[in-house]
C-alpha cells in the first residue's frame, strides 16, 4: 500500500511540474526525467519486484496507469507549445492585413443579354415561356409553312438525331430557330398571346467569326384580334431604343421568311457612328437586327386559328449578335470558348 501510495505522490508532483512547463526545452528536459530510460518511472517500474508479493500486482498497476497518464499529459503539453510557438513566429496572422480579393461568380454574358432583353418584353406585357431544344421536323418546319421539299429549307442548315430503329418516330432534329414554338403555343392555348421564348438553336454549320453551330435567340409571338403591323412597328422600336439608346432610328425592309407575310428585317441606325458609316455598320450606317412579320394566314390554319378572325406579329433575334453590337465583340466564338478573361469582362 505504501509504495502504491508513494507511486501516486511522484505522478502528481511530476504532472504539477508538467504543467509549469513553458518553454520545449524544459519539456524536453521533463521528458528524459520521467519517461526516459533512467527515468522516475522506469525506477518506479524496477523497484516494484523488490516488494513483499501481496503488493506487487497493485504497486504494478499504479506504476502503469501512472505512467499512461504522464504521457498523454506530455502529448498535450507537447501540441499546445507548438501552437504557441508558430503563432508567435514571423508568418503568423495579421490581422490589420487587408483580405484577399475574392472572386464572385457572375451570369454568362448570354445570360445577361437574354434578361436585358427579356426585361423590356416583359414590362410591355410579354410572358416568357421555353421550349425543347429537340424538335420535332413538324413544329421546325411543316407547321412553320414550309413544306417537305420547299427551298426554304435551305435557309436553316439542319442537324438531324439520328433515327431509332426500333421506333418508327417521325425525324427529330436540333431545332434551327426557336419559332417553331410559336406552333407549340398556339396550339396549347388562344389568343391574346404575347409571348417570348429564349433558348438555344443549332445548326450545320462552319463556324468563323460570325458563325457558330450553337447559337441563342429570342422570339416573340403576339397574337389578338385586331393587331396590325403598326403594333409590330411600335413594340420593336420601343425595343431598340431601350436595348440600344433612346435616339436610335429604325429602318424596315422586306424580307422572306415563309411564316409572315408581310416579312421584313429590322434594323437600327449605327449608334457607334450616328449613320456616318464605321466598321460596326460595314459603313453602311444601319445595323440589321432582327427579322420580323405579321403572322402567316397558313401557320393560323395550322393551329386551328381562323386567320380572318386573328391577326399576330412576331420576330426572331439572334442574342450573340445582339451581344456582339453592344459589346463591340468581333468574334462569336468567344463566346463558348471559356476564356475568363474574355468572360470576366461582363
Ligand atoms: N426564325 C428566323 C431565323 O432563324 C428569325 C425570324 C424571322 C423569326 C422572322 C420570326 C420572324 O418570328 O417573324 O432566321
Amino acid at each position: 500500500m505504501k509504495a502504491t501510495n508513494e507511486t501516486e505522490k511522484i505522478i502528481s508532483e511530476q504532472l504539477s511540474a508538467l504543467n509549469k512547463i513553458g518553454t520545449a526545452e524544459n519539456l524536453e528536459e521533463w521528458r528524459v526525467n520521467t519517461l526516459g530510460r533512467q527515468g522516475v518511472i522506469t525506477s518506479i517500474l524496477k523497484s516494484i519486484s523488490s516488494l513483499p508479493a501481496e503488493e506487487r500486482k497493485a504497486a504494478g498497476s499504479a506504476a502503469n496507469q501512472g505512467k499512461i497518464r504522464l504521457q498523454d499529459a506530455f502529448g498535450i503539453k507537447q501540441k499546445q507549445l507548438l501552437a504557441n510557438d508558430s503563432s508567435n513566429s514571423n508568418d503568423s496572422l495579421d490581422i490589420s492585413l487587408p483580405g484577399r480579393p475574392t472572386t464572385g461568380g457572375k451570369l454568362h454574358i448570354i445570360t445577361q443579354t437574354i434578361r436585358e432583353i427579356s426585361s423590356v418584353f416583359v414590362s410591355l406585357g410579354f410572358q416568357i415561356e421555353e421550349g425543347p431544344e429537340v424538335e420535332w421536323g413538324k413544329y421546325n418546319f411543316d407547321m412553320l409553312n414550309i413544306p417537305q421539299d420547299h427551298p426554304a429549307r435551305d435557309m436553316w442548315d439542319t442537324l438531324w438525331v439520328e433515327k431509332d430503329e426500333h421506333t418508327n418516330s417521325e425525324p427529330l432534329l436540333l431545332r434551327t430557330h426557336t419559332s417553331p414554338m410559336q406552333a407549340r403555343i398556339m396550339e396549347a392555348s388562344s389568343p391574346p398571346i404575347r409571348v417570348i421564348i429564349p433558348g438555344k438553336c443549332y445548326r450545320y454549320e462552319a463556324t468563323d467569326a460570325t458563325h457558330e453551330w450553337q447559337l441563342t435567340q429570342i422570339e416573340g409571338l403576339a397574337v389578338d384580334a385586331d393587331i396590325s403591323f403598326a403594333d409590330l412597328k411600335g413594340t420593336l422600336y420601343e425595343f431598340a431604343k431601350r436595348i440600344f439608346g433612346r435616339d436610335r432610328q429604325v429602318r424596315f425592309r422586306c424580307d422572306y421568311f415563309p411564316f409572315v407575310e408581310p416579312g421584313v428585317d429590322m434594323s437600327i441606325d449605327c449608334f457607334k457612328c450616328s449613320g456616318k458609316g464605321c466598321s460596326i455598320c460595314s459603313h453602311t450606317g444601319w445595323i440589321e437586327i432582327l427579322g420580323a412579320g405579321m403572322v402567316h394566314p397558313n401557320v393560323f390554319k395550322g393551329v386551328n386559328y381562323d386567320p380572318d378572325k386573328y391577326k399576330g406579329f412576331a420576330f426572331g433575334m439572334g442574342v450573340e449578335r445582339i451581344a456582339m453590337l453592344k459589346y463591340e465583340i468581333d468574334d462569336i466564338r468567344n463566346f463558348y470558348a471559356n476564356d475568363l478573361r474574355f468572360l470576366s469582362q461582363f
